[in-house]
């Protein structure tokens, strides 16, 4: 297992370009499932994740070739519509293969995904979905075992705002019998990006980033070719890690208009933000004020930038409250934080941080992907040595190269081997 080796204390200048988002890119490469030809799509991240989509796919008789920054995916050849426990159980978005395969071949037998470390992450949503399309569905072994004759549009109404759950039922209704409404959809840019995609393969879908999506079935699909939208959870972590080292970051190649909350936070704690198209510049003031967060469905604060900025808060002046309300338990950075001197107090959803002056260096463990970025960026700013950041494996399934990146704006930054 790798691990991160950090000096900190060095403010980050310089400009840094942003990857693809791993979370458009995941259900878009499921979507290349709902119909063959040479689907061409570019800013795909080079990633753990993608690579065990990659693989699943290709256990399905799917062609993956990169050539010159395109990912060709062709799934002409698709025979297999089994996903397998073994690689289904270390990236449960695999659950995003359900709705293409049960639209293309009429069945699907997906290993259940199991809860992970943020929570139990049932897809109960997903199900009782497809259910309602006319998909039978009944759980043996651990897999989900579905076949429909053809799926029924309907109208949907999601209890929470899934949004691996609103991508699985627009995939599914994309060449279903009918209209299907989706109400109380997710509005995430993930999800308008794979309607993107879904409009440039022929499907008719209105109303993606908002709380009603409709989709009306159409009888064939084509290929289609698409470049992903930059990744905004990567993009809001260089713009805590400008603000937690007091440093001055272009972030280039990114959707400002996908950060606004962010922006609005950290122009809260001093920052000096400025959005350019297409680009954010980040300098970070000496003093970094505390500022309460909730996180939020989109366009709230996005859970997935909790930890990045629970790691800002432990050096701001003051005390912060961060309410996780998406997850339920999404505070294991908590305890890998006070090794480095943080004083956080967890109650229940929430957790009280009281600004230290400074975080010291110590050898702390990934837990989870976003908990990996957040001990990084204590790292960068601890004192009294190296930071060592273990099981670094969790960092690589959702940031390409970022070590690179952060030595390219003048972090102390390196990867060993253990
Ligand atoms: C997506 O996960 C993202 N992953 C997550 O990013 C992100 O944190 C999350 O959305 C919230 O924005 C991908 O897009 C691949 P949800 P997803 O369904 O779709 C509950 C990262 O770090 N729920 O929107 O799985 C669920 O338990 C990852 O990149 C049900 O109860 O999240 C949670 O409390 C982490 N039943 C809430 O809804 C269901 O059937 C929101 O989950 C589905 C969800």
């Amino acid at each position: 297992m790798d691990k991160i080796v950090l000096e900190g204390g060095i403010p980050l200048k310089g400009t840094v370009k942003v990857s693809g988002a791993k979370n458009a890119a995941l259900p878009i490469v499921a979507a290349c499932l709902l119909t063959g030809g040479d689907h061409r799509l570019t800013r795909v991240p080079h990633l753990k994740d993608i690579q065990t989509i990659k693989a699943i796919m290709s256990n399905m008789g799917v062609v993956f070739q990169e050539e010159e920054g395109v990912l060709h995916v062709n799934s002409d050849a698709l025979r297999e519509d089994e996903a397998s426990y073994d690689l289904v159980k270390t990236m449960r978005a695999s659950i995003l293969l359900l709705g293409p395969l049960l639209s293309r071949l009429g069945s699907a037998r997906i290993s259940m995904p199991g809860g992970c470390a943020i929570g139990a992450r049932p897809v109960n949503l997903h199900l009782k979905a497809l259910a309602a399309m006319g998909v039978d569905m009944h759980l043996e072994g651990g897999y989900i075992n579905a076949k429909v004759k053809r799926l029924k549009g309907t109208h949907i109404f999601f209890d929470i705002p899934t949004v691996t759950g609103t991508e699985n039922v627009m995939m599914a209704a994309v060449k279903a019998e009918g209209q299907t409404i989706l109400s109380n959809a997710a509005k995430e840019p993930e999800v308008q990006d794979l309607a993107e995609f879904l409009r440039g393969m022929g499907a008719s879908i209105e109303g993606d980033g908002t709380d009603t999506i409709v989709v009306e079935g159409v009888e064939s699909l084509r290929d289609a070719q698409h470049t992903i939208i930059p990744d905004r959870i990567e993009t809001g972590t260089f713009m805590v890690a400008a603000v937690i080292t007091r440093g001055d970051i272009i972030i280039d190649g990114c959707c400002p208009e996908h950060l606004s909350s962010v922006i609005e936070k950290l122009q809260s704690v001093g920052a000096d933000v400025e959005p350019i198209t297409g680009r954010i510049r980040v300098k970070g003031a000496d003093s970094i004020e505390s500022v309460d967060i909730k996180t939020m469905p989109f366009p709230g604060f996005p859970t997935d930038l909790q930890a990045q900025f629970m790691a800002l808060m432990c050096i701001a002046k003051g005390s912060s409250i961060i309410k996780e309300t998406v997850f339920e338990n999404r505070f294991i950075h908590v305890s890998e934080l006070k090794r480095m001197g943080a004083d956080i107090e967890i109650n229940g959803d929430q957790a009280l941080v009281r600004g230290k002056d400074c975080l010291l260096a110590a050898p702390v463990m990934a837990t989870d992907l976003r908990a990996s970025a957040s001990l990084i960026l204590a790292g960068l700013v601890a004192k009294n040595g190296r930071t060592e950041v273990g099981r670094i494996y969790h960092l690589d399934r959702g940031y390409e190269s970022l070590e690179e990146k952060f030595r390219g704006l003048g972090a102390h930054i390196w990867r060993e081997k253990t």
